[in-house]
């Protein structure tokens, strides 16, 4: 097999993987592997913005503070604060680059840029690029990625395991071509920005989300996994059932945006004293339990009040494209479903993205590193891509680590796998998944998961030991293992919390006096 020598490999390329590249590469020549093409992943669709204390008016302690109520008891409040305080940091670098943040039209404003507000938030602490935040900011990154000399991007290659010395080491990535060839990348270090596992889901806000590839790749390598069971779903994607997937922005509520049930009542009034503006959790819920009541297939989004001026300049992404599939949002409310659309958990990390296993970071949605606890808030995530970025790269520019035993090899199969097989089993997973492991986690329902992922993965098994490799069905088997974990996490944890509503376990459970509620912490072999 064909073997490469490399310094730092990073496997990703949205806003972390990108942020990571820039700076690790000004140290240490850096190898990025990343899709060709820009539609995988999610940064690209991440719409509201990027949260942090930007104005006069906010502080450090109050995004730390409404970080924690949103995290529902789980956050660690070391990386909280970590976050927060790098902050203002990360934003002036986003704007030394470039990113195009929309100026706050108000002249007599204390900052230059319009701060929008979000779910859990109680102040205006969202900056942004209009409607489209994730897209400027990344075209902005791979720009400067482009033109850097010390990166190499390889957007030909698909990782699909992790290479381990025989001291259980990482030793970089064994990868695939587009001919299907295996080439085997060494690397010093290695550093995953693969995304989360919103795509174990039949529904998500994004059309070609992550299905937790990287976390179960690190999880084979022995990584500790955190957090799994707190799946968040955004409570409004369009409900659109012939288009493809599209997030209509938390900032359209921050905006003033009612929620309205099938009769047309704003519901969220009489759950929760923040109304539309609840924790993620709590809106997704409501919204769920609405359409279970009313058997509606969706429940409406208004934000016609606002009038059309003031919705085509602060939403004109959302008003194109929902005009795009004939609905005119400045005269129609908008219907809205929840779907799957962030990992809380991931690889467990510390504050400069190390995971259990030496020479193996992970960053972006990849990570747990205790910011979101059991509900991440809004525009915390692409914050904690910079931060955590930014603070791994320091840790790769300190001094270098011994080097490695001989590596541990590993054998290929000839069999040649039918795709539209590998298409049915990732179907079947998914609706295991979103029948049972959503919104709503019954006991029975984790138990009919359980068995059912375990079935399936009985059937697949064989077929990945003989098989030629390949990227499907790598990506197929990484997020069964993925699954089967989120499922074992969640049954574990005996109460509801956050993301996590088990109604055989609706309370918070008691800990004991003086400590604090526990993360779950998980690895392959358990
Ligand atoms: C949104 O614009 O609602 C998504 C932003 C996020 O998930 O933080």
């Amino acid at each position: 097999m064909p073997r490469s020598e490399h310094d730092v490999l990073v496997i990703g390329g949205g806003v972390a993987g990108l942020t990571l590249a820039l700076h690790a590469a000004d140290i240490r020549p850096v190898t990025l592997v990343r899709p060709a093409s820009d539609d995988q992943g999610a940064s690209r669709w991440a719409q509201g913005g990027i949260a942090a204390v930007l104005s006069p008016q906010d502080d450090f302690d109050a995004h730390v503070a409404d970080t924690l109520v949103a995290g529902d008891g789980l956050c660690d409040e070391r990386a909280v604060r970590f976050t927060v305080e790098q902050g203002p940091g990360a934003i002036d670098w986003l704007l030394s680059l470039g990113v195009p943040f929309t100026r706050d039209p108000d002249t007599a404003a204390t900052y230059p840029y319009h701060l929008t507000r979000e779910g859990g938030h109680g102040a205006r602490r969202i900056i942004h690029v209009e409607d489209a935040t994730g897209r400027a900011v990344l075209d902005t990154l791979m720009h400067h990625t482009l033109a850097h000399p010390a990166i190499t991007i390889r957007d030909d290659l698909t990782a699909i395991d992790l290479i381990a010395d025989v001291e259980g080491h990482c030793r970089g990535a064994r990868c695939l071509d587009q001919q299907g060839a295996l080439l085997e990348l060494l690397a010093a270090d290695t550093i995953l920005a693969t995304g989360g596992a919103s795509g174990l889901y039949r529904h998500a806000t994004s059309p070609n989300p992550a299905s937790g590839e990287g976390m179960a790749m690190a999880a084979e390598l022995g990584a500790e996994l955190m957090n799994l069971e707190f799946q968040q779903f955004h409570p409004t994607c369009l409900y659109d059932p012939e288009g493809p997937p599209f997030l209509i922005s938390e900032a359209v509520r921050g905006e003033g945006g009612h929620l309205l049930n099938a009769r047309g009542e704003r519901f969220m009034l009489a759950l929760d004293e923040r109304a539309e503006l609840a924790p993620r959790d709590i809106v997704a819920r409501a919204i769920d339990a609405e359409m279970q009541d009313t058997g509606a297939a969706h429940v409406w989004l208004d934000i016609r009040h606002l009038g059309e001026a003031a919705i085509r300049h602060h939403f004109p992404t959302i008003h194109a494209h929902c005009a795009s599939r004939g609905l005119d949002i400045a005269r129609q409310p908008i219907p809205v479903v929840p779907a799957a659309h962030y990992s809380c958990g991931g690889i467990a990390t510390g504050l400069d993205g190390a995971s259990t296993v030496p020479h193996l970071y992970a960053i972006g949605e990849a990570a747990c590193t205790g910011l979101h606890g059991a509900n991440r808030m809004a525009s915390n995530s692409l914050l904690e891509c910079l931060v955590f970025a930014r603070s791994c790269a320091a840790r790769l520019g300190g001094p270098a680590q011994p080097s490695r035993a001989a590596l541990s090899t590993r054998e290929a199969g000839d069999l040649v796998v039918d795709i539209q097989q590998i298409r049915q089993w990732r179907l079947a997973m998914r609706e295991i998944m979103s029948r049972n492991v959503a919104i709503v986690r019954w006991d029975n329902g984790l138990d009919a998961a359980a068995a059912e992922l375990n079935a399936l993965s009985r059937d697949v098994a064989p077929v990945v030991g003989q098989a030629t490799p390949n990227a499907p069905l790598a990506s197929l088997w990484h997020a069964l293992r993925l699954a089967r974990l989120t499922v074992k996490a969640a049954h574990a944890r005996r109460e509801s919390r956050g993301l996590h509503y088990n109604p055989d376990c609706p309370h918070h459970a008691q800990s004991p006096a003086g400590s604090s509620p526990l993360p779950s912490r998980l690895h392959l072999a358990d």
